[in-house]
């Protein structure tokens, strides 16, 4: 108990003093937008349209790529991080996997001149309660984070020691509406039974979240998530509880200066059937930090470490303490293939508790189909 918990001191005592450093991420200073909207009316507009809805087709001859973007829509504009957007002004569209009649502009434009022109895109977005992309932080391998996701997220744990066993989950998030979320995730497990494989559904989730408070001065945002556990799992092989439970945990994710960042979950398991299945509590936390190719416009590596407590609720409980390190890494061009690889060590009551490789593989749909953006 000891041992984590000074270690998470620790973490937290480096990250804060960090966080005194420079800024890549979240937006340092304040754009001219008057000088940008002058920018962009003379260098922009030609293709993007004066009112940042595209350019009347009829106007201009370049064929519109699927992905050819309305910036008043912001649906899709709120979820792409500035420095992405930097990123493909200064170099053009090619540098991020998007069409290459997307020009290049870091010879015309200066750093500022850059920042200024996305600062005015920004204005096209008239809602400001969706939340920015810059707070869309890595994803843990176990931590759940705040920011609401397009996504389709594989991932396994594999026992590194004990019992041979794979435990894989499907899961698919779709955002919709401003500020919600809803999350499908279907485990399937395999596990080595006295000498026979044997392989089967798990507990089913179907959750909501929604995001209560996000600030992008701040660097902060704290969700809401409500979810039921259907008992699918076949329990009498040990892959389901046999009832159903209801989750609902927190999510608070801070994004430091530096591109450093913690990540909290406080939340409850609570089975309908406690005779079978105890009540439980847990508190996950990540802490990390990003770092990035290109002045952070290229691949980013984020190594995390993560701290994990579980404590059933019932008489001479202990805690089941594990910590996690890992590394998440973009893979593809455009960066909306991410994978992470990572091992869960458990720290506390590791008897039946075996060592796990962990890892999955994500894909951010609402940035591009899986064969786009690799070239
Ligand atoms: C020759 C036409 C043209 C000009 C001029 C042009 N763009 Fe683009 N821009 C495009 C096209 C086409 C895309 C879509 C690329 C894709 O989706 O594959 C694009 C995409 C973008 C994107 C990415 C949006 C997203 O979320 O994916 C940004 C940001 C952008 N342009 C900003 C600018 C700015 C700022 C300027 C002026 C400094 C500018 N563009 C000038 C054609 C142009």
């Amino acid at each position: 108990m000891g041992g984590p918990r000074r270690a998470v001191a620790i973490v937290l005592c480096l990250l804060l003093s960090a966080a005194l450093a420079g800024a890549q991420f979240l937006p340092r200073g304040k754009a001219d937008v008057r000088a940008g909207e002058r920018i962009y009316k003379s260098a922009c507009a030609a293709c993007h349209g004066q009112a940042g809805s595209g350019a009347s087709p009829e106007l201009t001859a370049f064929p519109r790529p699927r992905t050819f973007p309305d910036f008043t829509q912001c649906s899709q504009t709120t979820s792409e991080p500035d420095i992405f957007w930097k990123a493909m002004v200064a170099h053009g569209g090619r540098y991020r996997g998007f069409s290459q009649i997307m020009p290049a502009f870091s010879e015309a434009l200066t750093p500022e001149q850059i920042s200024d022109v996305v600062g005015y895109l920004r204005t096209f977005c008239r809602n400001p309660h969706w939340p920015r992309g810059e707070l869309n932080l890595p994803r843990a391998l176990a931590t759940e984070k705040a920011f609401p996701e397009n996504e389709v997220v594989i991932s396994s744990a594999v026992n590194a020691r004990g019992a041979p066993g794979v435990e894989a989950h499907i899961i698919h998030e779709q955002r919709f509406g401003v500020k919600n979320q809803i999350e499908i995730d279907v485990p399937l497990n395999f596990e080595d039974q006295d000498h026979t494989w044997r392989g089967g559904v798990g507990d089913t989730t179907l959750g909501l979240k929604r995001v209560m408070f996000s600030s992008l001065r701040s660097g902060s945002i704290l969700s809401l998530q409500g979810s039921v556990i259907a008992p699918t799992g076949n329990r009498s092989r040990g892959f389901g509880s046999g009832t159903t439970t209801f989750e609902t945990f927190a999510a608070f994710d801070q994004l430091f200066r530096n591109n450093s960042f913690v990540q909290f979950q406080l939340g409850a398991d609570l089975p309908r059937h406690t005779d079978i299945a105890p009540q439980s509590l847990f508190i996950n936390t990540a802490v990390g930090q990003t770092f990035g190719a290109d002045h952070g416009m290229g691949r980013l590596w984020s190594p995390m470490l993560e701290f994990l407590a579980r404590r059933d609720l019932v008489d001479a409980a202990r805690t089941d303490w594990d910590i996690l390190p890992q590394m998440q890494v973009t893979i593809s061009r455009r960066q909306h293939i991410r994978g992470d690889l990572g091992v869960r060590i458990p720290a506390s009551n590791t008897a039946g508790r075996p060592v796990q490789l962990m890892l999955y593989l994500l894909w951010d749909w609402g940035d591009g189909r899986l064969n786009e953006g690799w070239r």
